[in-house]
C-alpha cells in the first residue's frame, strides 16, 4: 500500500465497541464469561459489501450452544463462537455505506451480524430488507421475524390445531411462546401456558389471552398440576423446554396428540441431558412429536410476514419485548434469558435509529 493510501485507510478507521466471549462456558452462563472490547473498524469496504450500523441485537437461546467448545449434536448447523472474538447473532441494522448495487444507504435490514456498533457484511444478499416500517423496527427480531415464524410454523404446520382442542405452551410469555398462545386462541383452542413468575402468569392471561396459566416453579407435583389444568388431556403441546416438563406432559397427552418440539431450554446448560422416561405414551397414544428448525421454513416467511402485519394493524395480535439499553448491558441481557429474567422477547438496543 502507498503511504497516502495507508493514511487514507487510517482516516477511515472508526472506534467500534464489541461484546466478546472470554472463554467457553460450562454450565449456566455468567455475565463475566463476556467482555467489552474497543476495536477499530475501517469504513472503506470492499466491492459487494455493505457497512451496517447495528441497531438491535436479539438474545436467543440457541446462542448457548455456540458458547460451548463443541457442539455435540450431529447434523447441526450451529458452530461455536471463537473466544476473544465478537459474538455473532441476529440483528437489525441500517446500511451506512454500500458497495453493493442491491443495497442503498439508509435502508434497514436484518440478518446475522456482529454484537458491535458497526459490522462489514460481505454477503448482504442473505439479509432481509425491512420494507414495512409502520411498526417499531425491533419487531423484526420478534413478531415479524424468527420467533414469529417459529411460533406460526410450529403450531399450524406441525400441529394443525382445531377449534375446541386443548393446547399447552411452556415458556408462555417468551418471544416464541407469547405468539403461540395468541395463535392458538385465534384457532379457537383452549390454551394454558406456564412461566416462572407471577408477573409472567398475569401477562399470559391478561395480555396474551391465555385461558389459564400457572407458575411451574411453585408447582411441586407437575403431574397433578397438569391433571388439574387439563382434566381431559392435552391435544397439542408446544414444547419450549424439554426435560422433566416434557416427560410429565407425555402422560397427559390425548390419543393422536401432537407435540411441536421447538426447543429444550431446560437442557441447554446441563452437561448431561435428562432422559425422557414416559416415551411409551407415544406408542399407545399414537402421538406425533415433530422437531423443526425455522430456517427450513424460510419460503413461508413472506406469507407469515403479511399475516402478522395485518393482525398487528387490526390489533388482533399484541407483542411484548424487553429491551436492554446499550452494548454495555448486552451480556447481562443475553445471560438473563437462561434465568428467566426477560419479560417478553429480549433484545439489546445498540443505537437509536
Ligand atoms: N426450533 C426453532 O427453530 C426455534 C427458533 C427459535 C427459538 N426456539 C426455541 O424456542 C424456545 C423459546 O425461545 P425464545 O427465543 O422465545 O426465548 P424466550 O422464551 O423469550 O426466553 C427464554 C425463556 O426460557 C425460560 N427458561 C430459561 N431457562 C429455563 C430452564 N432451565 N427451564 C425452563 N425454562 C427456562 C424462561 O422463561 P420462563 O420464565 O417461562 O421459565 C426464559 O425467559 C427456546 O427453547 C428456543 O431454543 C426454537
Amino acid at each position: 500500500m502507498m503511504a497516502d493510501e495507508s493514511s487514507e485507510e487510517k482516516m477511515n478507521l472508526v472506534a467500534n465497541k464489541q461484546v466478546i466471549l472470554h472463554g467457553y462456558v460450562k454450565g449456566f452462563p455468567k455475565e463475566t464469561d463476556f467482555g467489552l472490547k474497543s476495536s477499530a473498524i475501517s469504513f472503506s469496504i470492499p466491492n459487494g459489501a455493505v457497512l451496517l450500523k447495528n441497531l438491535y441485537l436479539s438474545c436467543d437461546p440457541y446462542m448457548r450452544h455456540r458458547m460451548s467448545d463443541h457442539i455435540s449434536h450431529t447434523g447441526t448447523i450451529i458452530h461455536s463462537f471463537t473466544p476473544g472474538s465478537v459474538l455473532v447473532g441476529y440483528g437489525i441494522g441500517k446500511v451506512l455505506k454500500s458497495a453493493n448495487p442491491e443495497f442503498e444507504e439508509g435502508e434497514f435490514v436484518w440478518g446475522l451480524t456482529g454484537w458491535e456498533e458497526y459490522t462489514v457484511i460481505h454477503n448482504p444478499e442473505i439479509f432481509r430488507k425491512i420494507k414495512y416500517t409502520d411498526v417499531p423496527l425491533s419487531y423484526y427480531m420478534g413478531v415479524l421475524g424468527i420467533p414469529g415464524l417459529t411460533a406460526h410454523v410450529g403450531l399450524f404446520n406441525l400441529c394443525s390445531p382445531k377449534k375446541g382442542e386443548t393446547v399447552y405452551v411452556s415458556t408462555a410469555t417468551g418471544g416464541v411462546g407469547q405468539l403461540v398462545g395468541q395463535f392458538a386462541k385465534m384457532a379457537g383452542c383452549y390454551v394454558v401456558g406456564s412461566a416462572s413468575t407471577q408477573e409472567k402468569v398475569n401477562l399470559a392471561k391478561q395480555k396474551f389471552g391465555y385461558d389459564d396459566a400457572f407458575n411451574y416453579k411453585e408447582e411441586h407435583d407437575l403431574r397433578a398440576t397438569l391433571g388439574r389444568y387439563f382434566p381431559e388431556g392435552i391435544d397439542i403441546y408446544f414444547d419450549n423446554v424439554g426435560g422433566e416438563m416434557l416427560n410429565e406432559v407425555l402422560l397427559h397427552m390425548k390419543p393422536h396428540g401432537r407435540i411441536a418440539a421447538c426447543g429444550m431450554i431446560s437442557q441447554y446448560n446441563l452437561d448431561e441431558q435428562e432422559g425422557i422416561r414416559n416415551m411409551f405414551n407415544v406408542v399407545i397414544k399414537r402421538l406425533e412429536i415433530k422437531g423443526y428448525v425455522e430456517t427450513d421454513y424460510k419460503h413461508v416467511y413472506p406469507e407469515y410476514l403479511e399475516f402478522a402485519i395485518k393482525n398487528l394493524e387490526e390489533k388482533k395480535l399484541v407483542y411484548v419485548e424487553d429491551i436492554a439499553e446499550g452494548l454495555e448491558n448486552g451480556a447481562s441481557a443475553l445471560v438473563g434469558i437462561f434465568y428467566g429474567k426477560n419479560v417478553g422477547k429480549q433484545l439489546v438496543r445498540v443505537a437509536a435509529e
